[in-house]
């Protein structure tokens, strides 16, 4: 049995993963932001109040699970904010930077303490945060920040690997979510569990040989 911990699993991809690894038997601890009260009524573990802008708040859950030994970390915890070049909210980006970005660093900094050899880390970012696939543009701070979380998951391969920690960059797919709810122009969406099945494939071939990856959870390699 995994000990799983995923941040921002209040609902979406996070709360679908948190009950896909549950239902294989392993303890999944769903990090919320909220207080996690319809986790908490189907069974979940649940660690309220867990937000990934507030290191002290991460530190906080660290010292709450100083028994526990960490097998796979997930940081999921993401917003999304529209924008266009004509109309540009910087406040609103800052926040996109701090929750998408600097969110996996402090999670991988304030928890990575609590695995060891063999332990893993995915990272969901998104697809438009590649800058070769980028062919519409838009989107301009929802992709900044994606680029620098994967920027960051190449950071973090190189600074964990010694530690017998493999890092694994995510693209979850195109999810039916509260996320996605204004964008259905894009196209065919697969449901939250649909994604967070293939991500746990993803996640279960990392191992400490695998180079640093970004990866759709339905397989295909994603470039940078
Ligand atoms: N849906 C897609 O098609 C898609 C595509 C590419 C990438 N992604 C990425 O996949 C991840 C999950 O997305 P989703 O579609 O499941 O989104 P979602 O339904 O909007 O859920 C986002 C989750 O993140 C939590 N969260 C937001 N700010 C947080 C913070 N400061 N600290 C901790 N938790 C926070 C939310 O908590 P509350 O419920 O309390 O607000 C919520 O549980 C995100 O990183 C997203 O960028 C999604």
């Amino acid at each position: 049995m995994a000990c799983v911990l995923i941040t921002g699993a209040d609902r979406g991809i996070g709360a679908a993963l948190a009950f896909a690894y549950r239902r294989r038997g392993d303890r999944a601890i769903a990090a919320c932001l909220g207080d996690g009260e319809s986790l908490v009524a189907a069974g979940i573990e649940v660690a309220p109040g867990v937000d990934v802008t507030s290191m002290s708040s991460l530190i906080a859950l660290r010292e709450r699970l100083a028994a526990t030994h960490l097998d796979i970390l997930v940081s999921n915890a993401g917003v999304f904010h529209a924008d266009s070049f004509g109309q540009l909210d910087f406040a609103a980006m800052q926040r996109l930077y701090d929750v998408n970005a600097l969110g996996p660093l402090r999670v991988a900094s304030a928890l990575t303490p609590l695995m060891g050899q063999g332990g893993k880390f995915g990272i969901l970012t998104s697809r438009v945060g590649s800058i070769t696939d980028n062919a519409t543009g838009g989107m301009y701070g929802y992709r900044m920040s994606k680029a620098a979380a994967n920027q960051l998951g190449v950071n973090l391969h190189h600074e964990l690997k010694p530690r017998g920690i493999a890092v694994m960059l995510l693209h979850p797919g195109q999810v039916a979510t509260d996320m996605t709810r204004e964008l259905s122009a894009l196209g065919e969406f697969i449901t939250p569990e649909e994604s967070a099945a293939g991500l746990v494939r993803q996640l279960d071939a990392l191992n400490a040989a695998t180079p640093p990856e970004f990866r759709h959870a339905n397989g295909q390699l994603l470039p940078w």
